[in-house]
């Protein structure tokens, strides 16, 4: 049976070098009236979205690269909006997130030591890696945390609308790091919370950072059957 559905899902992953190719109008349009449909705590469906494109995106990835100044190796921030991570990480996770660090800089084949390359791809992130349509997700900081999820809800969404368009993305938490620049450009409230950017536009198929694929645990290790 086929399942398109499943088939978007399964095909969607984290990709981090775009073609210099414009995303149809019609499919942006699509995704994001797709996203728009996510469940939400009593229909509140309080998301935001802030699409940048041509000099507005240019504007933007220039001065977050000003303002990274010096060597970033990790996504760490001095300003930040919120607690994605724990302050000491733990198994599985720990090894989880090292491993897929470590994959990245080996598909492109960055030794562990090369500080300045794994600087310039963490850099990267800020050029929305060559995509031509970058995004920012926020939402009201008077909300609850539980509408974290429905915010979650409504950027998986737009990950798996853009398979749908045969389009490629990848979710940005490197972006909170630059809330006031982009707040100050966009005129972004300070009542909105920046919960991450996304990079969206046709893969590049031949660039090295597009093999990694990280390792799913299977369903049996976080699933529970009871009968
Ligand atoms: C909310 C969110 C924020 C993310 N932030 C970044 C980021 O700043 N930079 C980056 O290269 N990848 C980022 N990622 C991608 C994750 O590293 C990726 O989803 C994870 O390694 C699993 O790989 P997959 O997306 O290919 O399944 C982010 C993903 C999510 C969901």
């Amino acid at each position: 049976m086929s399942n398109p559905v499943h088939d978007a899902i399964m095909s969607r992953r984290s990709v981090r070098k775009f073609l210099d190719k414009d995303v149809p109008e019609d499919a942006l349009r699509r995704i994001l009236q797709g996203a728009g449909m996510a469940p939400s705590g009593h229909n509140t469906q309080p998301w935001q979205v802030h699409v940048v494109r041509g000099a507005m995106k240019q504007r933007i990835t220039e001065k977050a690269l000003a303002s990274a100044s010096g060597e970033v190796t990790s996504l760490k921030t001095s300003d930040p909006e919120f607690e994605y991570y724990p302050t000491e990480w733990f198994e599985p996770y720990l090894g989880r997130r090292r491993a897929t660090g470590f994959g990245l800089y080996e598909a492109l084949g960055i030794g562990r030591e090369d500080k300045q390359r794994r600087s310039d791809q963490m850099l990267r992130n800020f050029k929305f890696f060559d995509a031509p349509v970058g995004m920012f997700i926020t939402f009201s900081r008077r909300m609850a945390v539980g509408t974290f999820m429905d915010v979650g809800m409504f950027i998986e969404n737009i990950l798996i609308g853009a398979r749908g368009e045969g389009l490629h993305s990848c979710g940005q938490v490197a972006w909170c790091n630059f809330h006031g620049i982009i707040r100050e450009e966009l005129g972004i409230d300070d009542d909105q919370l920046m919960a991450c950017g996304i990079s969206l536009g046709f893969e590049d198929t031949d660039a090295p950072e597009n093999t990694l694929r990280v390792e799913k645990a299977p369903v049996d290790e976080w699933t529970t059957f009871h009968d």
